[in-house]
């Protein structure tokens, strides 16, 4: 490979901490590749760096051009918030500084193949599509701050099989973009109805999908947060743990519990899955809605989702965007905890509907009346395998067609018991 010249004499040392392995795993790789030193490869993956920042520059500056804040519209502001109509590009690019967001609390479209009415994008172009807005999240947020992105799964057409397009999403912002993923979270909506019913209902070949993922993501590995501010209940039997002491004790599992185990810490660490239903067809923003003839948002998710990453990474007076706002949910959550907000939304008729939540003031949020959900072992419900064969096609013919065929077969002369071993 040929030595780029530089203009200097190269009489600068820069040593390296590696392990021999590290070590022995680069002079390998530089020298299949063609390096004559390490130095020759550590310079040619710097430039490399160097040039893929300088792309990222580039197309933002093309972006800043194509999305100018004239085209942005405010629609509503409060003393904390401001709600903008129009595409949330133009904001990203032109209506705020580099590095000012805290925290991005988003639900894009989800890249579903039967499109919904508000304008979901085919998968397979997801990331194409997504790409601008990756590039302007990168450039308004903080390094201490996070990207919550909060996304549904897809099944292909035809098939019961699933488009991979919200992983593809994940590992593109983490690739081309260098986001770190901080820790993926899963919402669990139990009221979820078993869709499609073609596969769950009718040919019983999967089962209901009731969690969206929730990637946590940031610019850094270490974006702020505290676990403390979003504390579950104790169990009643960590709550007699603690009201009986614990014994300090080696587990089956080797995990030495020491006894910290027994202090009362105000309430357990959460597990990423969060637990809320989707539920709500009467509250004051349906009832507004209807009330006024706007559209009710198809795609809402409950307050209690951007609740929890609000607190969990925010403080009072931080900025929290959404820029995909729908009925403007981020905005009143944010609103309610005193945090700083925008919310940017293309359909003006969704931020009609959205008014509902600051009119004639922002709600309070209240856990009082919380609910829990019981989620069930695997196989709780006894099963006699002899009675319950599985799908032998995998779901490839409508049982009707099934049946139809034992029918026809019947009618040949042939035992449907045959059949059915057959
Ligand atoms: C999944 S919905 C968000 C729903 C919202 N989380 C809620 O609870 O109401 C996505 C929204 O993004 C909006 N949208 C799509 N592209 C946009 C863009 N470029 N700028 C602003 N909003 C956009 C759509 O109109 C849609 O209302």
């Amino acid at each position: 490979m040929a030595r780029p010249k530089a203009e200097d004499a190269r009489d600068s040392f820069a040593s390296v901490r590696l392990t021999a392995s590290e070590r022995k795993d680069m002079e390998q790789t530089a020298s299949r590749l063609g390096f004559k030193s390490l130095s020759e490869y550590v310079r040619h993956l710097h430039s490399l760096i160097q040039a893929d920042e300088s792309d990222h520059e580039q197309t933002r500056e093309e972006l800043t051009k194509r999305y100018p804040w004239r085209d942005m519209a405010l629609y509503y502001k409060t003393d904390l918030g401001t709600m903008l109509h129009g595409n949330s590009l133009n904001y990203l690019f032109s209506g705020i500084g580099q590095k000012s967001v805290d925290l991005i609390m988003t639900s894009p479209p989800f890249g579903l193949v039967r499109k919904k009415t508000y304008g979901n994008e085919d998968a397979h172009h997801y990331c194409d599509w997504f790409r601008p807005f990756a590039e302007g999240f990168r450039r308004v947020l903080k390094d201490s701050g996070s990207l919550v992105i909060d996304i549904g799964g897809a099944w292909k057409p035809g098939t019961p099989t699933r488009s991979l397009y919200h992983f593809e999403l994940l590992l593109m912002l983490c690739e081309e973009y260098g986001f770190h993923l901080c820790e993926e979270h899963y919402w669990w909506n139990p009221s979820k109805l078993p869709t499609p019913a073609e596969w769950v209902n009718v040919r019983r070949v999967r089962v209901k999908d009731a969690v969206n993922c929730v990637w946590w993501l940031s610019p850094t590995p270490w974006p702020k947060a505290n676990n403390r501010r979003v504390l579950a209940p104790y169990s009643d039997s960590m709550r007699g743990l603690l009201k009986n002491g614990y014994t300090a004790k080696l587990r089956p599992s080797g995990h030495d519990i020491s006894d910290k185990f027994g202090k009362d810490n105000g309430g357990s660490v959460p597990p990423n899955l969060l637990a809320v239903a989707n539920t709500e067809s009467n509250g004051r923003y349906q009832d507004y809605c209807r009330d006024h003839g706007y559209p009710i948002h198809p795609a809402r998710f409950p307050e209690e989702v951007p609740e929890y990453f609000i607190r969990f990474l925010t403080d009072p007076g931080d900025l929290v965007v959404d820029p995909f706002a729908g009925s403007c949910v981020t905005g009143a959550v944010a609103e309610a905890l005193g945090r700083r907000w925008t919310c940017c939304e293309l359909e003006e008729d969704y931020l009609k509907g959205a008014m509902a939540r600051f009119k004639p003031n922002v709600r309070a949020l209240d856990r009082s009346k919380a609910v829990t959900y019981t989620i069930n072992p695997p196989c709780s419900v006894p099963v006699d395998e002899e009675v319950v064969p599985l799908v032998e096609d995998g779901g490839a013919t409508r049982p009707e067609a099934l049946l139809k065929n034992k029918r026809s077969n019947r009618s040949e002369g042939r035992s449907i018991d045959k059949v059915a071993a057959e």
